[in-house]
């Protein structure tokens, strides 16, 4: 079970919760190429080719467009983090690719990118803001968008995630989620992560 201590120090999304120890978050989020197969599927799912524009929302260190990069050289890779400390200690080669900032607040024009990922970032925010963050993902999309949020079908899975999530903020049933996307005029792809 999370103590309350530690879920404090993991919302700053400092070292602590990338470097520090597992109980305050990763316990150490160091590049394994695991995100590879994910950006090959991403890639082939959505047409992505050399000319496609991809950003990710939540980026932490930028493995997954470190990844995109390796698949497609040309494309054009953006990644936006809430952490000063992750996108500094980020991979040397997307450094200059990320930003910090926030997803309820996306600094890039309508319709700029070909997909837009957020994978387990918008359940950080509060309810409203996590809404913000949707159709801001929506805007700046002009084809596809992809997010990934914590949620539950039973009430079983609703107490492991009470017990156990350190940083999110907002966790729904899923069906609450499906009304939410609609209500923030979301029209993307999205996948649950459950605790089971
Ligand atoms: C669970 S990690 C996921 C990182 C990466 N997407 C992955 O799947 O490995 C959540 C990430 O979201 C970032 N984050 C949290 N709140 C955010 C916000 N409001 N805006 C942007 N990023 C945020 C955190 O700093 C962290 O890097």
């Amino acid at each position: 079970m999370a103590i309350q201590a530690d879920r404090e120090l993991a919302c700053r999304f400092g070292r602590e919760y990338f470097d520090g120890p597992r109980t305050q978050g990763y316990g150490g989020y160091v590049y394994d190429g695991r995100w590879k197969p994910v950006a090959r599927r991403m890639a082939e799912h959505y047409q992505l080719d050399e000319s496609a524009r991809i950003l990710d929302v939540g980026c932490a260190k930028g493995f997954l467009l470190h990844d995109f990069m390796e698949l497609l050289p040309k494309a054009t890779l953006a990644g936006l983090d809430i952490s000063e400390y992750a996108v500094l200690n980020a991979m040397e080669r997307v450094r200059p690719l990320l930003r910090v900032g926030n997803a309820k607040e996306l600094p890039w024009p309508d319709h700029s990118f070909d997909l837009v990922l957020a994978i387990n970032t918008i359940h950080n925010l509060q309810l409203s803001e996590c809404k913000q963050a949707l159709r801001e993902i929506q805007r700046v999309s002009r084809k596809h968008a992809y997010v990934v949020v914590d949620a539950y079908r039973t009430e079983a899975q609703r107490q492991r995630l009470l017990e156990w999530i350190l940083t999110a903020k907002t966790f729904l049933h899923v069906e609450e989620w499906k009304q939410l996307f609609q209500e923030a005029g979301y029209s993307g792809d999205y996948y649950w992560f459950i605790l089971e």
